[in-house]
């Protein structure tokens, strides 16, 4: 078995998170996630408001006895969502475990450590990482350049970030960006890591809520197939290389560069949502990581949680032996 503090803290017995994923982090792959093992994290913006997420929790709750959690992402916008109405209406249907992600998440955090529950923060840069801490979260998640989703605008990939952290930081941290499976996982750890957190490697499983097409697609891409989009406007995301993904950045190099009016139709979560309902790849813009590359099935989430923490413990044997001691050479 692996023993971390991640696995210690979560109460959970392999050192891998399911980090949110917008569409995509419902129920079935929750549980399926946390009954394999890891620890599965709702995703509340994907539910249209909190009495939906209340109605989300329970569902979960139905099909797993394990710990589970809620990411709330904060984003960039005018007319936030009503996330303290999300938060509430998690803690209140019994969730204790929380992933932040995005800006300014410091009343968040507050309300959830007033409330008694852990808190793992997502971060790309180890000064953010640092705030966190001083916020009181319990874990930061570590965002390295290869991640899917947001990974700033530093572009520092996960071997030097995590080894950063391992310098600086004093509390838990978790790896984010490129695993996908046992060899990442021991790799992490021997960063320093307290475990993983996966994103694109769960879209790719039985459970995972998404049309059998695109996870097709990703076992049969490899790890030349994501882009940055929003590069240009400060707000880069790394998604899948597609016919949208590939127009964005087009126009973002037009001469003059792009306001997001620009692309807002092409971008929008409507059309990202579609990809995954209808299996068309290039309907619209959906999250990838480079750790596509490495994804060559479909399986469970318990066979691939079981499969990784095998593998994990292999590799670390298998480092156990390349030590040998001086008099035997
Ligand atoms: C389809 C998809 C949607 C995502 N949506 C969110 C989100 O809404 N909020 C968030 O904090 N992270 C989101 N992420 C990022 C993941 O939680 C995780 O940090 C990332 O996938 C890790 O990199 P990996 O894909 O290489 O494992 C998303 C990732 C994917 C693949």
């Amino acid at each position: 078995m692996l023993v971390t503090p991640l696995t210690k803290l979560l109460g959970i017995r392999v050192p891998v998170v399911q980090g949110g994923m917008q569409w995509v982090g419902l129920p079935p792959l929750v549980a399926a996630v946390s009954n394999g093992g890891g620890l599965g994290i709702l995703t509340a913006l994907t539910q249209p408001n909190p009495e939906a997420l209340r109605q989300a929790i329970r569902e979960t709750h139905k099909l797993t006895s394990k710990p589970f959690g809620v990411n709330i992402t904060l984003l960039p916008t005018i007319n936030p969502p009503d996330y303290e109405g999300y938060a509430r209406a998690a803690i209140e249907e019994g969730v204790r475990i929380f992933e932040t992600a995005g800006n300014s998440p410091g009343k968040l955090i507050r309300y959830f450590k007033q409330n008694g529950c852990i808190v793992i923060h997502k971060c790309t840069t180890i000064r953010h990482a640092k705030s966190a801490i001083r916020l009181g979260v319990d874990v930061v998640s570590v965002d390295g350049f290869e991640c899917a989703g947001h990974p700033g605008e530093e572009d520092i990939g996960g071997l030097v970030l995590l080894a950063r952290a391992a310098q600086e930081l004093n509390i838990p941290y978790i790896a984010s960006g490129g695993v996908a499976d046992g060899r990442g996982l021991a790799a992490v750890l021997a960063l320093g890591a307290a475990g993983a957190n996966m994103g694109t490697r769960f879209m790719c499983t039985v459970e995972a809520p998404i049309h059998q097409n695109i996870k097709e697609k990703i076992v049969a891409s490899n790890e030349q197939d994501t882009v940055h989009i929003f590069r240009t406007l400060h707000n880069t995301a790394r998604v899948f290389k597609n016919k949208v993904s590939t127009e964005v950045v087009a126009i973002e190099r037009k001469p003059g560069g792009a306001k997001f009016e620009d692309v807002r139709e092409l971008v929008s979560g409507a059309r990202g949502k579609q990809v995954y309902e209808t299996g068309d790849p290039d309907y619209g813009i959906w999250s990838a990581g480079v750790s596509v590359g490495l994804i060559k099935d479909i399986p469970t989430c318990e066979e691939l949680l079981a499969r990784m923490e095998k593998e994990a413990e292999d590799v670390i044997d298998g480092l156990v032996k390349v030590r040998v001691e001086k008099a035997k050479l």
